[in-house]
C-alpha cells in the first residue's frame, strides 16, 4: 500500500492503489487498468477496471470450493428460537447453480432483470447469486413494501422473472409475499414482461400458482442442473438494480456494476471488520437493503467468511434474542443499526448480561447517526468495554463503506464516524460551494470517484447527473451535512435535504406526500421529520382536506391506511395533523423550516417568517400540532 507516515490511511496514488485491490478477486481477465471517470455534467461517466472480466458468483462461491468447500458459508438462524442451518460453500455453491439453472432454462439471460422479494432465507441470497451466475441484473425489493411500490419497481427496471416465497416469518407473524406479487403483476403494464414467478415454499402457507407463469423452487430443483457454468461479464456489466428513496419523485433505481462493486464490497468489510479466517460475522440487516448486499452476500461471500443471517426481528420472543444468537453461534463481528440499539437498550443491561458475549471482537453500526448515549451502551455493555465500535458511514449509493473508525482505533469519540477508508476522499462545502478548509462544518461532498459508485439512475441518466453532480459541480454531492473536527475527524449531522431516516429506512418526503394527495379526502400535504427517541426519526404529516370534509378519527385513519397501501409498513405516519393551511411564501413555496421546526416541538424557534403569506396560519398549525404531543 503506497502511504504517507504521517497519516496510515492517505493513499498517494489511488490508481495504483485501487489496482493492487482488484487483485483480492479471481478475474477471468485481470484489468490493466483501475478508473476512468468523468464528473463534468457534459459528459459523466464511471467505469473502473473496464477491460477485465469476472462474475461475481465466482467470487463468491467456485474460488473457495477447493479450500474452504466444507467451510460455512450461510449460517441461517430461523424466526423460531433453536431453528439454524449451517450452509457449506459447496452446499450453496450447489444450490446457486441449481436455481442458476431453473432461470436459465426458463429463458433468464445475460443483462435480463429479474425483481426479488424474499424473507430472510438462505434462498434469498441463492437467487441473487443465480442472477449473478447468468449475469442478470437483480432487483431485490425489501418484504415490507406494498403491492403498489413493487409493481412500480417491476414495471421501472423492465423485469422479466420475480424470485418470492409463499410467505416470510417474523417476530412470530407471516409475512405476505406472493399474493403481494400477484397483485403487483395485475397493475397496470408491471405483468405484462414477466414469464416467470419463481416461488420458495417457505410456511406452507397459502399461495396461489398461476399455470405456466408460476412454479415452485422445490420442484424445479429437483430437475434442475447442478452445473451451470458462469456467465464472464465484464467489469461494467450491471450486477443489481436497488431502488432508494430521492428528495423529490419516485425512488431511484440505484445502478452498481460487477468489478468496481465487488473488489469495494470485499475491501471494506475486510478492512473494517479486522475479519479473520475463523469469524462468525454476522450482520444484523435486510438483504432488501444495500446492507444485505454488500455485508450479507457479496462482501463477505468474497471474502470466504461465514456470513450469519437472521430471519427474525431483533427484539421477538424477547429483548435477549440478539444476545442469545451471539452466545449460541459464536458471533465475533456484529453490524446493526442505531435503532436496534435504542430499542434494546430500552430494555436495560439484564437481557443482554444473561448471555455470554466474550466471543465479540468488534461492534458495527450503520443506517443513520448513532446518538452518544446508544453509543456508550453498545460499547460499555454489549461490548463490555472490549470490543471496537465501528460507526460506518456509506449509502445505498456508494455501494460500501466510506468513513469509519478502524479496529485499532483509539475508542475516544462516541458518534464519530472518525476517517475516509483509504482511497476515499471527502471535502466540507458550504453553500456555495466553497471548500472548507480544517475545523469545519459544511455539507458532505467527494471528490474522487471509488470503485463503488453507483454508475447511473436505471433508465434516467439525466436524474443521476442533475441529484449528485450540479450542486456542487465537481464533486459527488452526498444529501448530508457534517462537521470535521480537530483531528480532522467526521461527525456526520444528517441529511440536508427532503430524505428521511426512519428507524434506518430512507424515506423521501416527496414519495409521502404524493401518496398522501392521491387519496380523495386530500387537497395538498407536506410531511417533514422530527425526532423520535427510537426510530431516530419519525413522520409527521400535514394534510389539508377538500372543501367540505371535516377533520374525524376516520379520516386520519384512512390517509394513514393510503400510506401503507401506496408504499408499505415502513413509511406509517407518526402524526397526521389535519390543517387549515400550510405556511407559505407569497411566490407559493412551502416553508417547510417551518413545519420542521413545529412537529419539532420549537414554535419559538421558527426564525425569520416575514415572506409569509398568511402569517396566522402558523399560530393555527402551532395549536394544532400541540393535540398530537
Ligand atoms: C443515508 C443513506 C449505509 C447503508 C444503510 C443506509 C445515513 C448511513 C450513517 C452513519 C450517520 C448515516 C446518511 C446517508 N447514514 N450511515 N453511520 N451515521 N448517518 O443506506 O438507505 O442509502 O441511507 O443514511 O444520511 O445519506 P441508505
Amino acid at each position: 500500500m503506497t502511504t504517507t507516515s504521517s497519516n496510515p490511511r492517505t493513499v498517494s496514488d489511488t490508481d495504483a492503489f485501487w489496482l493492487r485491490e482488484a487483485e483480492r478477486l479471481d478475474w477471468t481477465k485481470a484489468p490493466t487498468s483501475a478508473s476512468d471517470v468523468s464528473w463534468d455534467a457534459s459528459d459523466l461517466h464511471i467505469r473502473w477496471f473496464a477491460d477485465g472480466a469476472l462474475n461475481a458468483s465466482v467470487q463468491c462461491l467456485d474460488r473457495h470450493l477447493e479450500t474452504r468447500g466444507d467451510k460455512t458459508a450461510i449460517l441461517w438462524v430461523g424466526d423460531e428460537p433453536g431453528v439454524a442451518k449451517a450452509i457449506t460453500y459447496a452446499e450453496a455453491h450447489e444450490e446457486v447453480c441449481r436455481m442458476a439453472s431453473v432461470l436459465k432454462a426458463r429463458g433468464v439471460t445475460r443483462g435480463d432483470r429479474v425483481i426479488l422479494y424474499m424473507p430472510m432465507v438462505p434462498e434469498a441470497a441463492y437467487a441473487m447469486l443465480a442472477c449473478a451466475r447468468l449475469g442478470a441484473v437483480h432487483s431485490v425489493v425489501f418484504g415490507g413494501f406494498s403491492p403498489e411500490a413493487l409493481a412500480s419497481r417491476i414495471e421501472d427496471c423492465g423485469a422479466t422473472a420475480v424470485v418470492t416465497a409463499d410467505e416470510g416469518r417474523r417476530g412470530g407473524k407471516a409475512i405476505v409475499l406472493k399474493k403481494n406479487v400477484d397483485a403487483a403483476l395485475t397493475r397496470n403494464d408491471a405483468g405484462r414482461a414477466v414469464h416467470t414467478v419463481l416461488t420458495v415454499k417457505v410456511t406452507g402457507g397459502e399461495a396461489a400458482m398461476q399455470a405456466g407463469r408460476d412454479v415452485w423452487w422445490h420442484e424445479e430443483k429437483a430437475e434442475a442442473s447442478s452445473d451451470c457454468p458462469a456467465e464472464a461479464v465484464d467489469a461494467e456489466d450491471p450486477l443489481f438494480i436497488l431502488y432508494t428513496s430521492g428528495s423529490t419523485g419516485k425512488p431511484k433505481g440505484v445502478l452498481h456494476t460487477t468489478g468496481g462493486y465487488m473488489v469495494y464490497a470485499s475491501y471494506t468489510h475486510e478492512k473494517v471488520f479486522d475479519l479473520k479466517e475463523d469469524d462468525v460475522y454476522w450482520c444484523a440487516a435486510d438483504v432488501g437493503w444495500i446492507t444485505g448486499h454488500s455485508y450479507i452476500v457479496y462482501g463477505p461471500l468474497a471474502n470466504g467468511a461465514t456470513t450469519l443471517m437472521y430471519e427474525g426481528v431483533p427484539t421477538w420472543p424477547d429483548a435477549s434474542r440478539m444476545w442469545k444468537i451471539v452466545e449460541e453461534h459464536g458471533v465475533t463481528l456484529l453490524y446493526t443499526a442505531p435503532t436496534a440499539i435504542r430499542a434494546l437498550m430500552r430494555e436495560g443491561d439484564a437481557p443482554v448480561e444473561k448471555h455470554d458475549r466474550s466471543s465479540l471482537r468488534v461492534l458495527g453500526s450503520v443506517g443513520e447517526p448513532i446518538n452518544p448515549e446508544a453509543w456508550r451502551w453498545y460499547h460499555d455493555v454489549v461490548g463490555e468495554g472490549r470490543c471496537t465500535v465501528v460507526d460506518t458511514w456509506w449509502q445505498t449509493e456508494t455501494g460500501g463503506i466510506l468513513i469509519s473508525p478502524l479496529p485499532g482505533d483509539p475508542m475516544t469519540k462516541p458518534g464519530a464516524a472518525t476517517k475516509p477508508m483509504p482511497g476515499i476522499e471527502p471535502a466540507l462545502v458550504d453553500a456555495d460551494g466553497k471548500v472548507l478548509e480544517g475545523e469545519a462544518e459544511g455539507n458532505l461532498v467527494l471528490t474522487r470517484s471509488w470503485p463503488g459508485q453507483m454508475r447511473t439512475v436505471w433508465g434516467d441518466h439525466e436524474r443521476f447527473v442533475q441529484t449528485y453532480f450540479t450542486t456542487y459541480p465537481g464533486t459527488y454531492f452526498t444529501g448530508d451535512g457534517a462537521r470535521r473536527d480537530a483531528d480532522g475527524d467526521y461527525w456526520i449531522t444528517g441529511r440536508v435535504d427532503d430524505v428521511l431516516n426512519i428507524s434506518g429506512h430512507r424515506m423521501g418526503t416527496a414519495e409521502v406526500e404524493s401518496a398522501l394527495v392521491a387519496h380523495d379526502a386530500v387537497a395538498e400535504a407536506a410531511v417533514v421529520g422530527f425526532p423520535h427517541d427510537l426510530k431516530g426519526q419519525g413522520l409527521w404529516c400535514y394534510v389539508i382536506l377538500r372543501a367540505g370534509l371535516e377533520p374525524s378519527a376516520e379520516i386520519e385513519k384512512a390517509l394513514r391506511d393510503q400510506v401503507r397501501t401506496e408504499i408499505g409498513p415502513v413509511a406509517t405516519p407518526d402524526v397526521i395533523q389535519i390543517a387549515p393551511g400550510l405556511p407559505k411564501t407569497r411566490s407559493g413555496k412551502i416553508m417547510r423550516r417551518i413545519l420542521r421546526k413545529i412537529a419539532e416541538g420549537a414554535p419559538d424557534q421558527l426564525g425569520d417568517t416575514s415572506t409569509l403569506a398568511e402569517p396566522e396560519v402558523v399560530d393555527q398549525l402551532v395549536e394544532g400540532a400541540a393535540r398530537h404531543r
